[in-house]
């Protein structure tokens, strides 16, 4: 049987990680694929790239409509990233008949809707596994190992770069802007570094695993955004006081009233598993009511730990093509006309614990006045430390533990605090999941 022709749109970190992988395991992914997978024509604004990667026998474009409309091309792989042109590319591609994969996480997460709906329409497969949490296999985790479970929650470190920094700042005491600027070296960081430290790409990933796990149409401006960029040394050795690690967490939670969709740094018992992925690594938590808590680790960025997802799903729409063409797995895992109206929470509705600190004026009677602010909204304290800045000073650290609270109580409360004489600057506040 002839190979499957495969036309990749960009050639940057994760284009060459799947070219390479391609090129050096091409008879093993042949065997499992039960046919041959060729690139056939490659789109690149660099192609010498092409040459450094071994490649340069591949037909070449810097134009990648022509790739989307070439006849011969059977799988489109979109690498670009970005919402436009790869919108445009992706529709044309499938307009044209030919399936896709992506490694575009915006792209799903605003757009997802839309496209799959044209997937839908034309019979064809839209797969995204490098999109979320780069090398782990979690979209086929939670669309189809898990596929008996009512996901209750889920909890994920799913920005490499983000958890790279908050690593590095931890073990070493390294500046954050030099760790960011590593991480985009290693070509982990996105074009614009802001969505790794202000969450945007951690809540475009979030928004897709939330879809998938409780069968919503994909809501990714309903998702509670916040970045890292305020946490302090100071923070994190309090939290590791107080036997916690912060990390840049996705949570997703089905509640009564509906799903709990939010990004912000967390801290987490340093017990937990989870709060021991360090560096680049990704790991998602999944509980699910029958099989309980499983977790998914791996690299969660990287030329080859990504291109490797980006093969598998070449290689699962390959086997769809050659011998079972009508075995399709849905694109958000529910059957599409079986998507619920499940709200996804005002973040003032979600429950959490919270870690707070407060710049005090050290002097009689500061905590009585935060604790009767805190009272009355019946947030109570499971944990207190207190740190003179300098000895003599007239200054302090107040750090406090809650119980778990509604946000909109702790956002009165603290509104109250900040505003009171005592208190210097505004309060930092960091949720806490005990992941239990
Ligand atoms: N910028 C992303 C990260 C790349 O650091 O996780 C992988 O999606």
């Amino acid at each position: 049987m002839d190979p499957v022709k495969v036309g990749l749109l960009g050639l940057g970190t994760v284009g060459g990680g799947t070219a390479t992988i391609l090129k050096r395991n091409a008879t093993e992914i042949a065997r499992r694929a039960g046919r041959g997978i060729e690139v056939d024509f490659i789109a690149t604004l660099e192609p010498e790239r092409a040459a450094e990667l071994g490649v340069a026998d591949i037909r070449l474009t810097q134009d990648a409509y022509e790739v989307v409309n070439d006849p011969a091309i059977d799988i489109v792989v979109e690498l670009i990233g970005g919402y436009s042109p790869a919108k445009e590319l992706v529709m044309t591609a499938l307009e044209n008949g030919k399936h896709v994969v992506t490694a575009n996480k915006a792209l799903i997460a605003m757009h997802g809707d839309e496209i799959f709906a044209k997937a839908q329409e034309k019979g064809l497969v839209v797969a995204f596994e490098p999109a979320v949490a780069g090398g782990i296999p979690i979209i086929k985790a939670l669309r189809e190992g898990l596929a008996a479970n009512q996901v209750e929650w889920l909890a994920g470190i799913i920005n490499g770069t983000g958890n790279f920094i908050l690593t590095e700042m931890r073990d070493k005491g390294r500046d954050f802007d030099d760790v960011l600027a590593e991480a985009q070296a290693l070509g982990y960081a996105e074009a614009d570094p802001t969505f790794d430290v202000e969450g945007i790409d951690a809540a475009h990933k979030l928004s897709i695993l939330s879809s998938i796990a409780f069968g919503i149409p994909l809501q990714f401006d309903k998702t509670y955004t916040e970045g890292i960029s305020k946490i302090t040394q100071e923070d994190v050795a309090y939290a590791e006081e107080l036997g916690y690690r912060i990390k840049h967490l996705g949570v997703a939670r089905r509640t009564e009233s509906g799903i709990e969709q939010r990004v912000h740094p967390t801290l987490i018992p340093e017990s937990r598993l989870i709060a021991n992925v360090n560096g680049v690594m990704n790991a998602v938590l999944v509980q699910g009511d029958a099989v309980g808590a499983t977790l998914y680790y791996g690299a969660g960025a990287g030329d080859e730990a990504t291109g490797s997802a980006v093969i598998a799903d070449i290689v699962d729409i390959t086997r769809a093509l050659t011998s079972d063409p009508q075995n399709r797995v849905p694109h958000l895992a529910f059957q599409p006309s079986e998507l619920q109206n499940t709200p996804v929470l005002e973040m003032d509705q979600v429950q959490t614990a919270f870690y707070v600190r407060l710049a005090v004026k050290h002097q009689a009677g500061v905590l009585a006045e935060v604790t009767s602010i805190l009272g009355a909204k019946n947030i109570s304290i499971e944990a207190f430390l207190q740190k003179v800045i300098n000895e003599g000073s007239d200054e302090a650290d107040i750090i406090l533990l809650t119980n778990v609270v509604n946000e909109g109580d702790m956002n009165d409360a603290l509104a109250q605090i900040e505003a009171l004489d005592v208190i210097n600057g505004n309060a930092t506040r960091i949720r806490v999941e005990a992941l239990s």
